[in-house]
């Protein structure tokens, strides 16, 4: 999908559990200017249902597991977070809704920018505009 894409992060495994390091500036494909976390988030609630016009944001589901619907306009996918080892790239005018949090679920976000709310598209007939405008269709 556009603007969307994995990074497989290294982990440590043994009897004592995982340990997965993530190096600023090497094993992550943008400069990282902010981290924040989201939690205790129940099953029935969904969060995001916005785009952002510039943000590269890499999303790791660090406990539990989470399902992430993106779109694209062009496309529509569903994918389920469910692995600490695996981060989900996204881009620029992709919309996105993170729902099904299991209980305890955690979700580690990557952003390349400090919090900017004219950043956000949260209209989703504006981002279908821009977005049409970028990627066709
Ligand atoms: P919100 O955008 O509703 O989160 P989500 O997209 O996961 O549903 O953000 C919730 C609140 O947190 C909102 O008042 C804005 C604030 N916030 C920050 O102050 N800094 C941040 O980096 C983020 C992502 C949100």
């Amino acid at each position: 999908m556009l603007n969307v894409g994995f990074i497989k992060l290294r982990h440590f495994s043994d009897g004592r559990g995982f340990l997965v390091p993530i190096e600023l500036g090497s094993d992550i494909p943008f400069n990282v200017k902010r981290i924040y976390y989201i939690g205790a988030v129940d099953h029935d609630v969904i969060r995001g249902r916005h785009a952002h016009k510039a943000l590269h944001q890499i999303l790791i589901c660090i406990s539990g597991s989470v399902t992430v619907t993106l779109d694209n306009t062009i496309e529509k996918q569903e994918i389920v977070l469910d692995d600490p080892t695996i981060g989900l790239h996204i881009g620029p005018l992709v919309w996105r809704e993170m729902a099904k949090f299991s209980v305890g679920a955690v979700l580690l976000v990557l952003a390349s920018q400090h919090y900017d709310e004219s950043d956000y598209l949260r209209s989703y007939e504006v981002f279908q505009g821009q977005a049409r405008r970028l990627f066709g269709g």
